[in-house]
């Protein structure tokens, strides 16, 4: 058993999530980041692959204190699990998701990480070793579904994405898709990895929402589990 896995993620109107120096870029909007901010409230535990750590260090936390309430009332942290998928262990110490906001940290690395930093990451969070090389994916998600995690949201960035949905791991995406053009060919897109190579392989979609929002557009697809 795993939990629910839904994708969020902003990208520019040409398809990019960040700069091709992989420098991170506003691409929501106020209304966006409210309900971004809603659906990681709602979200029992938020993930993101080393690459987004290391480079926008993100805290993941519920922004807003009516949401933090809302889920403190609700007996929960006020903050979802924050999980790490990085098979060497490399999340600096003092990166801003194992110091700011509440709750349980995980890090999820392979068996590639050396004693040395599993005992540092220790120190402030659980760590969980699964894999050989990378990090075993659908052995997180399971053991995710053990410590109680139904609804997980993924954040990103497209290395983890795309790994995820090449091993048909996500239920639905979201894409904001905002107004500004990045450009460059090396820029970062929601899924990057290989990609698939073989239309019969390519993963089938169904629209669930498109709507406008600031000036730009949500959009909610399914992912068909048949390929
Ligand atoms: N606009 C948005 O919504 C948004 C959201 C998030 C991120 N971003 C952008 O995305 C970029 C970062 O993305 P990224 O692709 O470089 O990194 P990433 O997807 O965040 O992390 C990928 C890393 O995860 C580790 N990993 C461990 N096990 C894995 C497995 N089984 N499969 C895949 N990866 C595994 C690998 O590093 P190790 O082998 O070293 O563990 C891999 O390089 C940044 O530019 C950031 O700004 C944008």
């Amino acid at each position: 058993m795993r939990p629910f896995v839904f994708v969020n993620v902003a990208m520019s109107a040409d398809g990019k999530i960040s700069t091709a120096e992989r420098r991170q870029v506003r691409i929501s909007g106020d209304d966006d980041y409210s309900r971004v901010d809603r659906v990681k409230a709602e979200s029992d535990a938020i993930m993101v692959g080393i690459g987004t750590v290391l480079s926008d260090n993100p805290s993941l936390t519920v922004k807003s204190p009516h949401l933090r309430a809302w889920r403190r009332e609700a007996g929960k942290d006020e903050d979802p699990i924050r999980v790490v998928v990085d098979s060497r262990g490399r999340t600096p110490p003092d990166a801003d998701i194992l110091h700011k906001g509440t709750g349980k940290r995980i890090i999820a690395v392979s068996r590639t990480a050396s004693p040395e930093a599993v005992n540092v990451l220790r120190g402030y969070a659980t760590v969980v070793v699964t894999g050989d090389e990378t990090v075993d994916l659908l052995a997180l998600l399971e053991e995710l579904y053990h410590l109680g995690v139904r609804r997980l949201m993924v954040e990103g960035g497209g290395t983890l994405i795309w790994a995820l949905m090449e091993l048909g791991l996500v239920d639905e995406l979201q894409t904001f898709v905002g107004n500004i053009v990045i450009g460059g060919k090396d820029a970062p897109t929601p899924v990057d990895g290989t990609g698939f190579l073989r239309e019969e392989d390519f993963p089938r979609l169904t629209l669930i929402e498109a709507s406008r929002l600031d000036d730009g557009l949500l959009l909610r697809w399914r992912v068909e589990r048949e390929r």
